[in-house]
């Protein structure tokens, strides 16, 4: 089995990158974002409940994202493994996925973090909003969910380092530069 954490700041590519490495590996995908996404566009409760947080960029409480996370790896059959695109995002979610994934008898492969000065995420995701209109890509939202990470989700770096797991990626230039960078380092765990 393997287990991808794709990580990295708001706009660095987690969402682009995963949709290649699912089609080189054949794995699964969850997006911790694209799931909430659907949820308000189905104006569930959780929806609800997310459009809260994510218009004013802040993480939602992790046991909520710990259960919807834990829903959906239940819904993969014969999988060959997953990547997480936005997950986890606090220490406290590393270690549930640790826990889940020990529960199944599997453990995280590697997590990729994808390396993108700020000046560039914030470019990629102004030009998004403009084009795609998501709500939280505006310039107040971004400069908040890049403070959020820096002080929420950044220290993961060091936490998967003591694990072992972390694989450092240049994050900035062709997509497919940083495909390769990224398949170096699966194929060197795999
Ligand atoms: P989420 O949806 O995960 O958003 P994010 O982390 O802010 O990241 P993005 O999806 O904006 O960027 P990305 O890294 O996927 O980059 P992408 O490939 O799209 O989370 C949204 C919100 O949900 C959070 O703020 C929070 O409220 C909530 N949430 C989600 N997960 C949570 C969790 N675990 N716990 C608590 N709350 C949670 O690329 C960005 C743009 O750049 C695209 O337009 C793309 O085309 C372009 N691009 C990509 N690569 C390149 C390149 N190499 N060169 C030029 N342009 C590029
Ligand atoms: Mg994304």
């Amino acid at each position: 089995m393997l287990n991808i954490v794709i990580f990295g700041a708001p706009g660095s590519g987690k969402g682009t990158q995963s949709e290649r490495i699912v089609e080189k590996y054949g794995i699964n995908h969850i997006s911790t974002g694209d799931v909430l996404r659907g949820e308000m566009k189905n104006g569930t409760e959780l929806g609800q409940i997310a459009k809260g947080y994510i218009d004013q960029g802040q993480l939602l409480p992790d046991n909520l994202i710990v259960d919807m996370l834990a829903k959906t790896l239940d819904g993969f059959q014969d999988s060959k493994g997953v990547i997480f695109d936005g997950f986890p995002r606090t220490i406290a979610q590393a270690e549930a996925l640790k826990a889940m994934l020990a529960e199944r008898g599997q453990s995280v492969s590697v997590m990729l973090d994808l390396d993108v000065p700020e000046e560039e995420l914030m470019t990629r995701l102004i030009k998004r909003g403009q084009e795609s209109g998501r709500a939280d890509d505006n310039e107040e939202t971004i400069k908040k969910r890049l403070v959020v990470y820096h002080s929420q989700t950044a220290p993961l770096i060091d936490w998967y380092r003591q694990e072992g797991l972390y694989a450092h990626i240049n994050g900035l230039g062709q997509l497919e530069t940083i495909t390769n960078e990224i398949c170096q380092a699966i194929d060197a765990v795999k």
